[in-house]
């Protein structure tokens, strides 16, 4: 036996037992006749403590143990002296009897603490060590308990926790697919799933009813912050519902992950935007509601008075930040070049402040008379003391955009963007597609198996643009947690979809005959949703991306610098999966 107890647990009231404990050097310092020893594990730090006057050989070879070195130390459990305050076992120490070494270890390339000094990369190559310190160990534990939770509250609900396979063809997510090779079909490929979406549907149309899986999602696209080539879902699909429903269980499933895990009650329902009011008012799919500065419009009142920037514009939009006109010239200046950056493009940014007279001082008085700028303000809602930005632009989204990436970051500068309020609601009525300037072509916004709102049905024909999408995002502080929509059960419908979507009648059969078939067979109306399950962690623990709660993540560049990959492969691999390879410049 190693262990009879770890080192999180004794307490005060476990004074005078025997014990034996073991885990990693956390640290080993010598005072006098005296060796005291940190010793770490996944449950916490214990105060081990060898002295001279007990076992002299004992207390020297303590005071030789190296950082993370692996012991198992025997020993009482006393009451120690010199509490410590910050440790739940600070109360205690134990007065060791007997050591054994059970591994020794280099020393680590960066400290096992909570405030390491290991940069991002080190810590990356060396992940099975980050992994250690308490605060990145206790992201994995979260993720374990949502995990729980999830399946307790879906096992509750009645879902069949069901696998499918990884091996798959291209589903279309809109992303580009990871492949794998086939040894055994030479020149063909699978594809890893974007999602399982098709075969979920499928798993409806077996007759299943609720399903869910928690499961890998590959994507290859740009990664950000809040994405990962391979990612989790909570991924789900249900039959015989309508959006309501689907929506109803998933709020319910929100308040229960709050309520268990952040012990916080959400109370009545989550509010509904549709899709168009969130981009007229936060100029994004995904506001985050946790504070208000809404756009205004200002085109009527703005307009007309022989400032050629804003005479010309197609959108003139404006935020009002609450008590920010104290706004230096300077903290102004730095906000321009901050909607300037290229990743942003704004051209320039006016401001105005309301002074405590309600006179309003703006960068462009000039051009407008007093009057001009207080119907402004007072279209804005804008008092004594607060600051107002206004940016323009020739294209109506592009320019909303920027301005809600300036309202985000005015937000983060007033202290809005607290991490432990939560915000939560439901996008609706997505469009059933967009166009994309690169296929030139319209694309599903969702994806091809989105139902379209049954009242746009007849649009299909006329105007494909404008039909809308039983289609929803949950959306918590700015963070798309999850999407979903009711699904086509109509092999007629479905075969319009993608005629819409620029596919060929024989395209379409060719990559999606099996689903367009299947539901040749009786498909149950459908629909569901999938939760991002990295976001939902990094939300609930405060983190800034979601690398933080996932295992083993990959870098920015896609690599995963622990086990070097992706790598070449041996000319004997390729050669029997049939490939070869162009040279790279
Ligand atoms: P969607 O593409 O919206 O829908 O994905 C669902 C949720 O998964 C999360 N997510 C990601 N998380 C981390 N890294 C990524 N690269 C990444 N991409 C997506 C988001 C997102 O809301 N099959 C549909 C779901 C459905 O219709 O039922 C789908 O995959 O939180």
């Amino acid at each position: 036996m190693y262990r009879t107890n770890t080192c999180g647990e004794l307490r005060l009231q476990d004074k005078g037992k025997h014990v034996t404990l073991a885990g990693w050097v956390q640290r080993a310092r010598k005072m006098g006749g005296m060796t005291f020893v940190d010793l770490r594990d996944r449950y916490g730090i214990t105060q081990i403590v060898f002295t001279d006057e007990s076992n002299a050989a004992l207390a020297e070879a303590a005071s030789k143990l190296g950082r993370e070195w692996v012991i198992q130390v025997e020993g009482t459990v006393e009451e120690r002296t010199s509490k410590n305050p910050n440790l739940p076992t600070g109360d205690i120490e134990i007065i060791a009897s007997g050591m054994t070494v059970l591994n020794s270890a280099l020393t680590p390339p960066f400290t096992i603490e909570e405030d390491t000094d290991g940069g991002d990369d080190l810590r990356m190559r060396y992940r099975y060590l980050d992994l250690r310190r308490p605060n990145v160990r206790a992201n994995l534990e979260l993720r374990h308990k949502m995990t729980m939770e999830v399946r307790r509250y879906l096992d509750s609900k009645g879902f069949l926790e069901i696998e499918t396979p990884m091996l798959v063809g291209s589903t279309p997510e809109g992303a580009r697919d990871f492949v794998v090779p086939s040894r055994m079909n030479p020149g063909q490929f699978y594809a890893l799933p974007q999602s399982p979406q098709t075969l979920k549907q499928l798993l409806m149309v077996s007759g299943m009813d609720r399903y869910f899986q928690i499961v890998k999602c590959f994507r290859d696209e740009d990664l950000r912050a809040d994405r990962q080539p391979e990612f989790t879902q909570i991924d789900c699909e249900m039959s015989f519902v309508e959006q309501d429903d689907v929506i109803n269980l998933f709020e319910g499933m929100a308040k229960h992950l709050f309520k268990e895990i952040r012990s916080v009650d959400l109370e009545g329902q989550f509010p509904r935007m549709t899709w168009a009011d969130a981009m007229k008012y936060y100029g994004s799919d995904k506001p985050d509601t946790r504070f208000d500065m809404k756009f205004v419009e200002l085109d009527d009142v703005l307009k007309g008075h022989g400032f050629s920037i804003f005479d010309n514009a197609a959108y003139i939009g404006g935020i009002c930040a609450k008590g920010a006109a104290t706004y230096t010239r300077k903290q102004l200046d730095q906000l321009t070049d901050y909607v300037k950056r290229p990743q942003i493009g704004a051209k320039g940014m006016v401001y105005a402040r309301v002074e405590a007279d309600g006179n309003v001082k703006s960068s462009v008085d000039k051009f407008y008379s007093q009057e001009t700028l207080r119907e402004m303000a007072a279209k804005m809602g804008a008092e004594p003391g607060d600051l107002i930005l206004i940016l323009s632009g020739d294209d109506v989204m592009k320019t909303r955009k920027q301005l809600c990436e300036l309202r985000l970051e005015m937000g983060r500068q007033l202290g809005l963007r607290d991490k432990n309020k939560f915000s939560c609601l439901w996008v609706v009525d997505f469009p059933m597609f967009e166009w994309s300037d690169e296929e030139q072509r319209l694309m599903a916004m969702h994806h091809p198996f989105t139902h379209p709102k049954d009242e746009d049905i007849p649009l299909l024909d006329t105007d494909p643009a404008a039909v809308r999408a039983d289609a929803y995002d949950m959306v918590i502080n700015g963070v798309e947690v999850g999407g979903g929509s009711i699904r086509i059960h109509d092999s007629a419908l479905q075969a319009k979809m993608f005629e819409i979507l620029g596919f060929t009648p024989e395209k379409a059969q060719e990559q999606f005959g099996f689903l367009m078939n299947a539901f040749k067979y009786g498909a149950p109306p459908h629909g569901g949703l999938a939760y991002g399950l990295d976001r939902w962690v990094s939300l609930f623990a405060g983190l800034d991306s979601i690398r933080d709660c996932i295992a083993f993540p990959k870098n920015n560049s896609g690599r995963d610098v622990m086990l070097d990959a992706p790598a070449p492969l041996d000319q004997k691999q390729l050669d029997e999966l049939n490939l070869s390879v162009l040279p790279t410049e």
